[in-house]
């Protein structure tokens, strides 16, 4: 099939602007920022933007929303209102990691790391914007486009929700670049992409002694480590094998000195599920195995559940929209299949209020040593997938604006 005539302008700006999105993506590489603490990321958008004489708005201490505005005749109704609206979304903040990769342009930070890529979804929305502001003449519509702080404490999404991001949206994008998908190929499938994030933490009250008269106490530390057995055990034996299901005990602290029996201790973990249902029995099981076991050892045990993100569902109308988008600008081989992930994504709330999609980017290439996981202090991406982020994301942004 030949190319429609906004496929081959969107083609053209992105060879033209490659070169400009791989500069970017090192430019933020280099100076990683917490969540909420995007402050000169928030101003080097900024003044990008301005280059680009596109207007944003910034609702938040950081992060910034800007709105490229169609001009194509129907763009805009007589009462001002565009015909219809998208917001596409990257986000923008780093992680606690200390980057290894000896990179050229490695992180200038000591401590913090882009170890998730968020550096190229800023560089690859940057294209984005200019792509879709030099194509302006044929989106009938409008994009409001959210450069999104805080995502890795789950936070972010929520905020600007709350500030108004999505009043007037009709549908959301967003990207991942991603380790498990091969470079130049991108996954859009629909249905359950990323899990239920839930975090949990027990504290276990026993009572001290002398490491040599045990029975004047309550040993908290073996009461930790006989509930660690048993929580291992939840997923093995009272989840069915078909359903998805983590539960991971990252931390476990106890004791104080060599000859102290310890008299607290406490261990904290992460649960990632797909199905709601079983997040709900997941917390129940945990809940009661905690108390059941604490009890058994004459300690008692404080479980608190802290609710992360929602699981990520595509929606399967933008699903399709969106391969069809992938296919028209990178070719129908570049349709990748992904299972998904029980990582979460605070992408997930956008999708609670409007429907949309959420698409992995692939980044792999063992050549480019790049098939680090994300978060890794070895992470590093192939950039030569960079733009067809790029240009995927404005491809749909038309074709999404271009619907009836
Ligand atoms: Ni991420």
């Amino acid at each position: 099939m030949a190319d429609s005539a906004i496929t081959l302008r969107i083609k053209e700006l992105g060879a033209q602007w490659e070169p400009y999105v791989i500069e970017q993506r090192r430019k933020f590489h280099a100076h990683p920022e917490l969540g909420f603490e995007e402050v000169w990321t928030t101003e080097e958008i900024a003044r990008e933007l301005d280059a680009m004489g596109v207007p944003y708005e910034r609702p938040l201490d950081t992060g910034v929303v800007a709105t490229v505005k169609g001009t194509a005749p129907d763009a805009y109704r007589a009462d001002g209102t565009p015909r219809r609206r998208i917001a596409l979304r990257a986000d923008i903040d780093a992680l606690p990691v200390q980057e290894m990769t000896g990179a050229p342009y490695a992180s200038e930070v000591e401590g913090k790391m882009h170890a998730c890529g968020h550096d190229a979804h800023i560089a690859m929305m940057l294209g984005t914007v200019r792509v879709l502001q030099e194509t302006r003449d044929a989106l009938r519509g409008e994009v409001r486009v959210i450069f999104q702080p805080a995502e890795e404490i789950s936070s972010g999404a929520r905020a600007l929700i709350e500030a108004g991001v999505l009043e007037g949206v009709d549908t959301i994008y967003g990207a991942h670049i991603w380790s498990d998908v091969k470079a130049g190929t991108v996954s859009a499938e629909s249905g359950p992409r990323m899990a239920n994030t839930d975090w949990f933490r027990v504290d276990i009250d026993g009572a001290s002694a002398h490491g040599a008269m045990p029975h004047k106490g309550v040993d908290a530390l073996v009461v930790g480590a006989e509930m660690i057995d048993a929580l291992q055990v939840i997923v093995s034996r009272d989840v069915s094998p078909f359903e998805p299901a983590v539960l991971t005990i990252g931390e476990f602290h106890a004791g104080v000195a060599k000859n102290v029996m310890a008299g607290t201790a406490y261990l904290s973990g992460t649960v990632r599920t797909f199905n709601p249902e079983l997040r709900v029995q997941l917390r129940e099981r945990m809940e009661r195995m905690v108390r059941m076991v604490a009890e058994a050892f004459g300690a008692e045990a404080t479980f608190t559940w802290t609710p992360g993100n929602a699981a990520l569902y595509n929606d399967p109308a933008c699903a399709a929209r969106a391969q069809k988008s992938i296919a028209a600008v990178l070719g129908p081989q570049a349709l990748a299949h992904y299972e998904g992930t029980l990582s979460g994504e605070d992408f997930s709330e956008y999708l609670h209020e409007v429907p949309g999609v959420f698409a992995f980017v692939g980044a792999r290439n063992p050549e480019a040593g790049a098939d680090y996981p994300q978060h890794s202090c070895f992470y590093n991406i192939d950039e030569s997938a960079l733009v067809g982020g790029s240009m995927v994301a404005a491809q749909y942004a038309h074709d999404f604006l271009a619907g009836e």
